[in-house]
């Protein structure tokens, strides 16, 4: 058994036989890198494959164990890399092949893995294969893509709606069909129904696995085929006209359909053929789809189906309490949870939660049963940065602003330290810094035994060394509304996690014949929490305002 939702006693636990075997994916902790915005080399206002090479100690040093790479192919950028027009090469922006070679090498070298971003769903529309596709009906690559004649009435072949808005269909006037975009219309969807289009994708993974590198999240993976007819997607009734327009549907043709199981397995088959290799899906789907992808033992699919529920969530410990355990009745029993709170996609943590409870939120993710994505800033806790009108570049919020839906204000630079432009670059970066960014740097907080990034170094230093928080057992246990509390245990080590989610003193109660013996972490800056907090607080059976803590526990006599 791995997980329990109650605080019963009789605890039965599931010690690995060998836990040297668990695989690196399921101890690790993910860190997300924006190229983009990680660290400029060449004095472009963009960052790099070089310039994250020269970051490569501080990433070793926080403790994560993979860098997954937004991408870093050939693009013409109208979706910052997620439009891609050659999968087998590297961006000019970013470097070239050699260097991407180098910056592998040197990041096996910090002991760390290097994971790529695959988008099979739809390529840009520079793409070659796509530029051969729209030149005739008979062209050998028109079947590459999905083209559909006009409705019978004219117009759109079907209702379906972009997820940037608009239309998922674009009229092309030279073969007077339309294609189909999920997205922007400079990226056509791939026709996953074709051999040739499987093919050639499948030796894309081949052509980076090859190079060494270790694993591959894959892109919107529940787009990846929709239903061979193309029927009209059911109307939303519960849409509220400030949401997307995307939402105005119910996705349910044009996503998550059947045969995409057996295309993420063929994705599997080729990642075990290699060794250690692991896949992450991109899938924003409820709980009971999302475990499909975990697929079976004896077929088994992506080894993460991305979690994104930590984003989405109210933040509420009853609300998260509930989410949690769902969460993990869900997963097969073979499935490996995973957790991620920020992304270059998602508002800020801190712009969601505030400084103090971000902190709250670091030791959730990384205490939690299962591996973490940790997206870069985040862990110096970089908040709201209002983008000024003339600087937005997400092509998302250009097409639909007004909704606060705009991704620029998490991609902003990283400021890493007080010099020009954050140490970010030499000139003006492409997306402005937080405005705090004299003060709320890497250096800054490197030197600040208060700050959140020595909370995060210390959470991963813990979570390294401690079996229990890596690999270990989980039990919701039941507690006052506004705490979250759980157990961790592997192999006779108990520990318990109390995490205040507010403001407010709350009380701290241990489970039934339990003690404190050790406290392993605090949220508390150091120079509030001193040593005698917490057995003051035990005393008083309080937990204080924004208050986490990691307890080792042993059972009382
Ligand atoms: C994914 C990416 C997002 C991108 C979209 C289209 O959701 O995370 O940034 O815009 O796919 O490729």
């Amino acid at each position: 058994m791995t997980f329990r939702s109650s605080d019963e006693s009789g605890f039965v636990e599931r010690v690995p036989a060998d836990r040297w075997r668990v695989p690196w994916w399921e101890r690790g902790v993910i860190y997300q890198v924006y190229p983009r915005s990680f660290q400029d080399s060449n004095a472009d206002g963009i960052g790099d494959l070089a310039g994250i090479e020269s970051r490569l100690d501080y990433l070793a040093s926080l403790g994560v164990d993979a860098i997954w790479l937004s991408p870093i192919f050939p693009s013409p950028m109208a979706d910052f890399g997620y439009d891609v027009a050659d999968y087998c090469d590297v961006d000019p922006i970013f470097g070239d092949l050699a260097g991407f070679d180098r910056l592998l090498l040197a990041v096996h070298k910090h002991g760390l893995k290097l994971l790529l971003d695959f988008v099979p769903n739809h390529s840009s529309d520079q793409h070659p294969w796509f530029v051969e596709s729209r030149t005739s009906r008979e062209n050998a690559k028109r079947d590459w893509y999905i083209w559909r004649d006009p409705a019978p009435g004219g117009g759109p072949p079907n209702n379906w709606i972009s997820d940037f808005g608009g239309s998922s269909w674009q009229w092309d006037e030279t073969t007077g069909q339309y294609y189909l975009h999920a997205f922007l219309k400079s990226q056509p969807d791939l026709n996953w129904r074709s051999s040739e289009v499987r093919e050639a994708m499948m030796s894309v993974l081949k052509f980076w696995f090859d190079r060494g590198v270790d694993g591959f999240r894959i892109d919107v993976l529940w787009h990846i085929i929709k239903a061979e007819t193309l029927p009209d997607n059911p109307i939303n009734a519960d849409w509220d006209p400030c949401r997307t327009q995307r939402d105005q549907l119910i996705q349910l043709h044009s996503t998550d359909q059947p045969e995409a199981h057996a295309i993420s397995a063929e994705f599997r088959a080729l990642a075990d053929s290699y060794q250690d290799r692991v896949l992450i899906g991109e899938i924003a789907l409820p709980n009971d789809r999302l475990a499909r992808w975990y697929g079976t033992p004896a077929q088994p699919q992506v080894h993460l189906p991305f979690n994104f529920q930590l984003i989405e969530s109210e933040w509420d410990a009853a609300v998260l309490r509930l989410k949690i355990a769902n969460y993990e009745t869900s997963l097969p029993e073979f499935g490996w949870p995973n957790w991620v709170m920020g992304s270059h996609d998602a508002a800020r943590i801190a712009a969601r939660l505030g400084d103090a409870q971000a902190r709250v939120a670091a030791m959730l993710l990384l205490t939690l049963r299962g591996t973490p994505t940790l997206y870069q800033g985040d862990e110096i806790g970089i908040g709201e940065v209002v983008i000024p009108p003339d600087r937005v570049r997400d092509p998302q919020d250009l097409r639909q602003p007004n909704l606060g839906i705009g991704r620029d204000r998490s991609r902003t630079p990283i400021p890493w330290d007080a010099t020009a432009y954050g140490g970010f670059s030499t000139v003006d970066p492409w997306l402005p810094l937080n405005e705090d960014w004299r003060e709320r740097n890497i250096a800054a907080q490197a030197e600040d035994t208060d700050s959140l990034l020595t909370l995060y170094r210390r959470l991963l230093t813990l979570r390294r060394s401690c079996e229990a928080l890596a690999i270990g057992d989980m039990t919701l246990v039941g507690a006052a509304d506004e705490v979250l509390v759980y157990q961790r245990r592997y192999a006779g080590d108990g520990l318990l996690v109390v995490l205040n989610l507010t403001h407010e003193l709350q009380a701290l109660t241990l489970p039934n014949h339990t003690e404190v013996i050790e406290v392993l972490a605090s949220t508390l800056p150091p120079s509030i929490a001193k040593p005698t907090h917490w057995v003051l607080h035990q005393m008083e059976g309080l937990l204080a305002p924004d208050e986490g803590l990691v307890l080792r526990l042993k059972e009382k006599n």
